[in-house]
């Protein structure tokens, strides 16, 4: 019987530097059939991990569409995640998954799909879309799962409708994916938005919290859907604003964090109220996030 706890092992081909603690890694199955077996979906993580110091859960943030390879972007913050960033190309790490649901976004391109339908005729508020409009809302090391799900729309680009990206870090140098930013930027109907806490160097581009870019652009939406992942205290606040502008409970996908150990639904370690978030989550709509008890909500 396959034991869910054995980890595959992955070489790492190469390392993008982000930030001044944060890297992107490109890894690949050491084992080629378990290479090609390999599926996922965005919004799912794996539990990656290092013989002899640790095992933590980390969102893929390649598209499922690039083969041969998974991408994952860490920060160095814990014993694991900082020594995983001291890695070099050609090292050695363990990962086992796919783990987790996804953010459901195919069915959003269609009448009909997995999420409601508006009322009316057309998906998109903006003209000219024949799916609905996306607006994605990052804050920090939280772009890197919205990046697997970005890049997984734009392979289809001509299925939706307006697409904004909305990210935010605490200074300019701590923004993740900047060349992949620009390129999203120039995609047609996209518009990328960035902001940063703390005016640093020459930063010419907008200061201030994340919700401070409502100021500049139209949010105002009846059936846009966003996705929406960052630190707690962010994703309260973007749920507010949303809720302004707009947005529909059922159309508001969140990915919460919570400390895992086994990442499969077994020692119960990420339980939010009555669900698993490793398995009933990552990602939650605000509809059954505001179901949970208020102080178990992990958004702040
Ligand atoms: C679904 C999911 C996806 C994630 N994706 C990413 C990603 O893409 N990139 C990334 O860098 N990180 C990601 N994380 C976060 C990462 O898994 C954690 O930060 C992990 O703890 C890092 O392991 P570590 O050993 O380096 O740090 P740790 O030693 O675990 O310490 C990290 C932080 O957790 C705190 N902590 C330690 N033990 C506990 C405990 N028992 N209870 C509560 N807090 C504790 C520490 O004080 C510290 O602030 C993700 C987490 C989840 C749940
Ligand atoms: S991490 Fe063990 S139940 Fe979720």
């Amino acid at each position: 019987m396959k034991n869910e706890y054995i980890p595959y092992p992955a070489i790492i081909e190469s390392i993008q530097k982000e930030s001044f603690d944060t890297k992107t890694f490109k890894v690949a199955f050491e084992d080629k059939a378990q290479a090609l077996s390999f599926n996922y979906k965005p919004g799912q993580f794996m539990q990656v991990s290092l013989l002899g110091v640790g095992e933590a859960p980390i969102s893929i943030a390649s598209s499922p569409s690039w083969k041969g390879f998974l991408e994952f972007t860490i920060r160095a913050i814990g014993k694991l995640t900082r020594a995983i960033c001291q890695l070099n190309p050609g090292d050695r790490i363990y990962i086992r998954g796919p783990y987790g649901n996804s953010f459901p976004f195919e069915g959003v391109s269609a009448f009909g799909g997995s999420l409601p339908a508006p009322a009316g005729k057309r998906q998109s508020d903006s003209s000219g879309g024949k799916g609905r409009d996306l607006y994605f809302i990052a804050g920090g090391i939280g772009l890197p799962p919205l990046r697997s799900l970005i890049n997984s729309v734009f392979d289809q680009r001509e299925d939706f409708g307006r697409i904004k990206i909305l990210y935010g870090a605490k200074t300019p140098d701590e923004l993740c994916f900047r060349e992949e930013l620009k390129t999203w930027n120039k995609m047609a109907n996209t518009e990328v938005l960035l902001t940063v806490d703390k005016l640093e160097k020459d930063w010419k581009g907008n200061v201030g919290v994340v919700t401070t870019l409502w100021d500049k652009t139209d949010m105002t939406t009846t059936c846009g859907v966003a996705y929406v992942c960052g630190p707690p205290i962010m994703i309260r606040f973007v749920i507010e604003r949303l809720l302004e502008s707009g947005f529909k409970d059922e159309n508001i996908y969140v990915s919460l964090e919570r400390y895992m150990k086994c990442g499969i639904g077994k020692c119960g370690h990420c339980n939010i109220a009555e669900k698993l978030v490793c398995i009933d989550g990552p990602v939650f709509s605000y509809s059954q996030l505001k179901k949970f008890p208020e102080k178990e909500r992990a958004i702040a």
